[in-house]
């Protein structure tokens, strides 16, 4: 069956080249949470069209896994790729890397805008267990996510619409004039849900709030910055196991 993903493809890739959230507040922050790259082994979970996956393969060597079909297809296309991708979710990845890699381990995970993506709270858990066990012992994943303490208010966010779908939230991606380029939904787990999820499998979350680049705060000025901050959207995390 298509994923949600699947369905929304070539909009959310076209959105994301241009977005100012990803590009000047989501991606540096994750490539800031990673900490140095050179010479690590990377896993990026969710990785979508591998628009920052590409960003890390520059610097280290990265496997990364969606469960897109049409997101991997989009990264593969991208004729100077130098991740290796595989259509995955968080139940087959070890065995995907067992079989292509033997027991190959990684330096750092990292995931952008995607563990609320998961289906229920076993899959949450399920992301959190099969990273743990990818990893090495002194291994780190870092992870970006929605802010479950954001506040959804009337004057929302340039370029996103949030609301409420029963128990689900959706957010609409939105161009330059308001108008709905398209949109996805995703659970509203509390910050408590991913510290239980992280603690059952291992790990201890530490939370990192995130700042705009310097670049992003070059082009469209602090104000519209310090508007975001206030209620900010987005979240980090650094899970270390104990
Ligand atoms: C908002 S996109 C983020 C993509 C990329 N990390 C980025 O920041 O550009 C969320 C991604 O998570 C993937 N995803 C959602 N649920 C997943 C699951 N259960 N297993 C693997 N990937 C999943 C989606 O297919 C989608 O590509």
């Amino acid at each position: 069956m298509p994923t949600q993903y699947d369905n929304i493809s070539r909009e959310y890739t076209r959105l994301a080249m241009n977005d100012r959230f990803k590009r000047y507040l989501q991606y540096p922050e994750a490539l800031r949470l990673a900490g140095s790259l050179e010479g690590s082994m990377i896993l990026d979970i969710g990785s979508g069209a591998g628009l920052l996956t590409e960003q890390l393969a520059q610097k280290a060597r990265v496997i990364a896994y969606d469960n897109s079909r049409e997101q991997i297809a989009q990264a593969l296309a991208n004729p100077s790729h130098k991740a290796q991708y595989f259509v995955a979710d968080p139940h087959n990845i070890e065995d995907i890397i067992r079989k292509n890699f033997a027991d190959i381990k990684f330096d750092k995970a990292i995931s952008t805008m995607v563990l609320m993506y998961s289906q229920d709270k076993s899959e949450l858990e399920q992301f959190f267990a099969s990273t743990f066990n990818l990893l090495n012992d002194d291994g780190a994943f870092s992870s970006i996510i929605y802010d479950p303490e954001h506040k959804i208010t009337d004057n929302q966010g340039f370029q996103r619409r949030w609301t409420m779908k029963g128990k689900k939230l959706s957010v609409d991606f939105l161009d330059e004039n308001g108008n709905t380029i398209t949109s996805a939904d995703f659970n509203n787990y509390s910050r408590e849900d991913y510290e239980d999820a992280a603690k059952k499998a291992g790990f201890t979350i530490e939370w990192m709030n995130l700042v705009p680049s310097k670049e992003g705060i070059e082009l469209f000025g602090q104000q519209y910055w310090e508007q975001h901050m206030k209620n900010p959207a987005y979240i980090g995390f650094i899970a270390r196991k104990n």
